[in-house]
């Protein structure tokens, strides 16, 4: 049983603003996918619907083999688990434990106090348990918000830009995690060295599907990326260039961590090439020498 199958899905906005159109798209348990594509694309669209916060749409949203309706939504939302975009509109308690403990209380899950330190200590919040949410860092919210979902471990993360405003230590922390867990989840994200790290494949949207494949294909579809308005990240953009200088680079890599492991095989590679033409050479001027 696939933990969410999405089949022609379509959405508009009272407005009559389209967001989306015809998506279809399904994660296998366990699995990890990246939402990515430029603003307006419909990606937070896209989370929201799947978390039974907006109807009616058409196609149909299947969440472990049961339709979302107004009726199932309530008890379906408890499977999935969102990270809004703002953190703002996540957390309203009063202090940052009662914040992260709302979640489970809600759903009355067992160990509540196991479930929030848990939270905490996984977004790295633990400091702040006693703080008021609203009085803190924009990244800082973030991060509580994490803390918030982690403390429901639900069946199905949808996470809404979960690197963007944190610092550079709390985004790899936050990488690691995610990575790490043994949980189905859809990443909407403009950060693709991260996805690239935690992600086992990524679609791009723009309304409808452009693309589906690994963040490696992605990088090297500029067609796509064209259509997308997407940037490939500067890495990526190296090995295109060494690539256009006639060194051989079979797939661009994404993230730092791609592009050690592909760079130390060509080290590697190389350098026994190296070190057997140096021996070649010691043996042949040993020869010449007698
Ligand atoms: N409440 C709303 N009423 C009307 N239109 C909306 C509303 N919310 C979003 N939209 C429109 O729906 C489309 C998709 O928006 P959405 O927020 O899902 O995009 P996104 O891919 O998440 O973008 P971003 O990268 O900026 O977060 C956009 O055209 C947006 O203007
Ligand atoms: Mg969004």
């Amino acid at each position: 049983m696939r933990p969410l199958e999405i089949e022609s899905l379509g959405f508009s906005y009272e407005d009559g603003t389209v967001a989306l159109e015809n998506v279809s798209l399904s994660l296998e348990r366990g699995e990890k996918v990246a939402i990515v594509g430029p603003n307006g694309a419909g990606k937070s669209t896209l989370l929201h619907l799947i978390a039974g916060f907006r109807m009616p749409f058409t196609g149909k949203v299947l969440i472990d083999s049961q339709t979302l309706t107004e009726s199932s939504a309530d008890d379906l939302r408890k499977m999935v688990g969102l990270l809004f975009q703002d953190p703002d509109d996540q957390i309203f308690m009063p202090t940052v434990e009662e914040d992260v403990a709302f979640g489970p209380r809600n759903l009355r899950l067992d160990d509540i106090d196991g479930r929030v330190s848990k939270g905490l200590r996984s977004a790295g919040v633990e400091t702040l348990a006693k703080r008021k949410p609203h009085k803190l860092s924009y990244g800082m919210k973030k991060r509580v918000a994490i803390a918030g979902i982690m403390a429901m471990d639900p069946n199905i993360l949808l996470l809404d830009e979960p690197t963007s405003g944190l610092d550079p230590r709390a985004r790899s922390g936050l990488i690691k995690l995610l990575k790490g867990m043994d949980r189905s989840m859809l990443i909407a994200t403009h950060d693709l060295e991260a996805a690239a790290e935690i992600v086992d494949r990524a679609v791009v949207l723009n309304v409808g599907i452009l693309m589906e494949g690994t963040m490696r294909d992605l990088v090297m579809s500029r067609d796509v990326l064209e259509r997308a308005g997407l940037e490939i990240p500067p890495v990526s953009r190296l090995f295109s260039v060494l690539g256009s200088m006639g060194y051989s680079v079979d797939a661009l890599p994404v993230s730092m961590d791609q592009a050690v492991a592909q760079l130390s095989k060509v080290i590697d590679r190389e350098g026994r090439h190296i070190h057997a033409h140096v021996h070649e050479h010691d043996h042949k001027s040993v020869e010449s020498s007698q």
